[in-house]
């Protein structure tokens, strides 16, 4: 399997990557400084800090397991879309926004992978413009919503008194990918 494999590059990248020991807080201050990111420091650290193996892990390692948690983050984006087109119960703008969001994510997922690979060969630049990509789908599957603080009658879920007005369904999973890529992104930069 395709996922196997990449899961196999991941590692071996991970295991080589044994140099300077880098700390997860020096590594996402040093990500988010001077960008208009600063914002993400906290995200950066806590999400790293999470993750397996990144406190015996350097620089290149993080990004590494940056670009790991994206690419599950991505596919289970699609999961989560899936069942909410399953559960049903959508209005009509809904729903096409629905499928836009599909559709960009499962995009997205296949560049991942050509970012892991990226990553893999030092291709900095093709990384980074991937990864650009990747975190564009989530940023279109919000404004197929409406975008952020767009118009409520986007917003919740259709007859559900339980969803916040102007909160869209996605919101929180568009978030998360926007800022995992931005964060993925900006420590490769840093390399
Ligand atoms: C990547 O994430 C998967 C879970 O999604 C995990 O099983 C695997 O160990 C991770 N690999 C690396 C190199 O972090
Ligand atoms: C996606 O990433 C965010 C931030 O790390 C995390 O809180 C969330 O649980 C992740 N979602 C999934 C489904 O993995
Ligand atoms: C993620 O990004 C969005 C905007 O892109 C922001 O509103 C949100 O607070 C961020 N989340 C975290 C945990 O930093």
């Amino acid at each position: 399997m395709a996922a196997r494999l990449l899961f196999s590059l991941l590692l071996i990248l991970l295991v080589g990557s044994h140099g300077a020991f880098a700390s997860v807080q020096e590594t996402c201050a040093k990500a988010m400084k001077g960008s208009e990111h600063k914002n993400l420091e906290s995200f950066c650290v806590t999400t790293l800090q999470a993750a397996p193996g990144s406190a015996s892990a350097d620089a290149k390692g993080l990004a590494v397991i940056a670009t790991n948690l994206t690419l599950a983050n991505y596919t289970a984006a699609v999961a989560t879309i899936k069942e909410l087109q399953r559960r049903g119960g959508w209005s009509d703008k809904q729903q096409a926004a629905l499928a836009t969001c599909r559709r960009r994510y499962i995009e997205a997922l296949n560049v991942v992978h050509s970012a892991v690979h990226a990553l893999a060969t030092g291709r900095k630049q093709a990384y980074v413009a991937e990864m650009g990509a990747v975190r564009r789908s989530a940023i279109d599957c919000d404004d197929a919503f409406g975008g952020r603080g767009g118009d409520d009658a986007f917003g919740g879920r259709g007859g559900d008194a339980a969803a916040k007005p102007g909160e869209a369904p996605l919101r929180k999973v568009n978030d998360d990918a926007e800022n995992l890529t931005t964060m993925a992104m900006l420590i490769v930069i840093t390399l």
